[in-house]
């Protein structure tokens, strides 16, 4: 059994499939439809709803794709959907916004942009235009046009973030607490098929060896595809959210540990810290919903070629941390990518952690392209740590996505550019040698030669922007 809050009702449900998603549920089981599908991809926002989460002593609220959200993993916490905003008759302040600036047409994905609206406004009480974008991004509409809703969510800013969720909030935790304390593990079983939600990382493993065909489940923002997409019907799935050891956010003097099941929008303040430029290619990844939901152990252990952090952890020269059972062990990001969606984890075994070097000595340039600025796969990705003295490098990882069956380092463009002045100049014969490293293939993203000459430039981009900081002040358009 799992339990959750539908709003102010505590809900004990058993007895579900384990891929019902929170969609499926809502739609079918609940019988509350105002939450709408659309793409049932994670791609349209059509199905947004609000999760919130007791975390650090406080009410976490944030928006969340319904159609790729298992329905088991909302254990412990509270779900807001659209049918949940007005109070004693009135319209939310976030609905009463989108009225008056004539924010909806035909309405469809008008629940959607209210449930984005409401996580801003639970979250932020200023919000800028780039704030509203951001956290709009995840939603489309085909009718309205972006003006009028932008400005429904522009209205909203300094009006306070008081409403009948702030006044319940003192309840809403100690109730999501309580569920913690009195069902720290939970199960949802449904004619032999389950869904697990352990609690620490010994249940994890343990679980993993009793069922050692069980998938695991972190964000699901990859795995949920294969479910609503092409309609596979896991029958165990293992969910990592709850999982308290793959949840830690650390800074040490020499490094960062990062929780493989801690979200991109848990891991950014940290790594907009350290890691800047990784930091802002996290904008880029996905919509808020899906960084929201989606993990750093999600995207690595995916394997992508087109995974957009493993190319940067790459350069980073991180090191993961594995356990099996009662065995822990540490692979290097390097040995990690075996080949097409294959990887050095073993059978049974889960990612705990990643623990990313801290190296002061490094310069670090990471670019995506993308045919799109937001919610877009990368046709390629470069992430670039280079160590100078004197303006030339005597150390250099070069690492891309989209230019092999996996992410990967470029070590003949590394050894041409050791020795060399990062500059201009300098880059030309590892320019060249990305044609030895890489012989990309064509796709619906881009051709192999375009993805090359890409990744030639971004090499010639990074030693600019590196001469522009050291030199005259050069404007670099932030659109890839
Ligand atoms: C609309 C949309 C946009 C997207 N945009 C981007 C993008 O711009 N860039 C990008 O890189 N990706 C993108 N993705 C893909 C996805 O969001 C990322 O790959 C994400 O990081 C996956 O993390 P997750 O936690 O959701 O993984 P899940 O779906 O939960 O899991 C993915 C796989 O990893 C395994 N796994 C998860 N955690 C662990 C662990 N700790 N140990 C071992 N195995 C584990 C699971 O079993 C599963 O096989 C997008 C997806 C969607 C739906
Ligand atoms: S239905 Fe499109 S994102 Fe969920
Ligand atoms: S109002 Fe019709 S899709 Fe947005």
């Amino acid at each position: 059994m799992i339990r959750f809050l539908l709003n102010e009702q505590l809900v004990s449900l058993d007895n579900c499939s384990p891929d019902t998603t929170v969609l499926e549920y809502l739609r079918t089981k609940a019988e509350q439809r105002g939450t709408k599908e659309g793409c049932a991809s994670g791609d349209c926002g059509a199905c947004t709803v609000v999760l919130v989460e007791a975390k650090n002593g406080r009410l976490q609220y944030i928006n969340v794709n319904s159609c790729i959200t298992f329905v088991g993993s909302l254990h412990g916490k509270q779900l807001l959907t659209v049918e949940h905003l007005k109070s004693s008759g009135a319209l939310h302040p976030v609905q009463q916004a989108m009225v008056e600036q004539h924010g909806s047409q035909c309405g469809f994905c008008t629940p959607g942009f209210i449930m984005s609206m409401f996580a801003l406004y639970k979250n932020i009480a200023q919000p800028s235009r780039a704030d509203v974008e951001r956290g709009l991004a995840g939603n489309l509409c085909r009718c309205t046009g972006y003006r009028p809703i932008i400005d429904a969510a522009l209205s909203l800013a300094g009006k306070g973030v008081t409403d009948q969720f702030s006044q319940a909030e003192a309840s809403v935790y100690q109730q999501l607490r309580d569920i913690e304390e009195t069902l720290p593990t939970a199960e949802l079983s449904f004619a032999n098929r389950r869904f697990f939600v352990p609690c620490n990382s010994d249940e994890l493993a343990d679980l993993l060896q009793r069922y050692p065909e069980a998938q695991m489940v972190a964000g699901g923002t990859d795995l949920a595809l294969a479910v609503t997409q092409q309609l596979q019907q896991p029958d165990t799935l293992i969910y990592l959210g709850r999982v308290a050891q793959l949840q830690c956010l650390e800074e040490h003097k020499d490094r960062l540990v990062i929780g493989a099941g801690v979200t991109y929008s848990d891991a950014e303040p940290l790594l907009h810290k350290h890691f800047l430029p990784f930091a802002q290619l996290l904008e880029r990844l996905g919509s808020l919903q899906i960084r929201n939901q989606g993990t750093l152990g999600g995207n690595v252990a995916n394997a992508s070629p087109i995974g957009d952090t493993p190319p940067v952890l790459l350069a980073l020269n991180a090191t993961l941390h594995i356990r099996t059972g009662h065995t822990y062990q540490q692979i290097a990001i390097d040995e990690f990518f075996t080949g097409y969606r294959q990887t050095a984890l073993p059978k049974n075994g889960f990612i705990e952690r990643i623990d990313i070097p801290i190296d002061h000595q490094q310069t670090h340039f990471v670019y995506k392209v993308s045919k799109r600025l937001d919610d877009d796969i990368s046709a390629v990705c470069a992430a670039f740590s280079i160590t100078l003295e004197d303006n030339m490098v005597v150390a250099a990882r070069l690492a891309f996505g989209g230019m092999a069956a996996t992410p990967a380092r470029a070590f003949k463009a590394e050894q041409a550019l050791i020795g060399q002045l990062f500059s201009e100049a300098g880059i030309i014969a590892a320019q060249q040698a990305l044609t030895e490293d890489f012989s990309p293939i064509d796709d619906v993203r881009a051709t192999g030669s375009y993805r090359l000459k890409v990744a030639q430039n971004l090499l010639l981009r990074a030693a600019l922007e590196h001469q522009s900081t050291t030199d005259e002040p050069m404007e670099v358009v932030q659109y890839a």
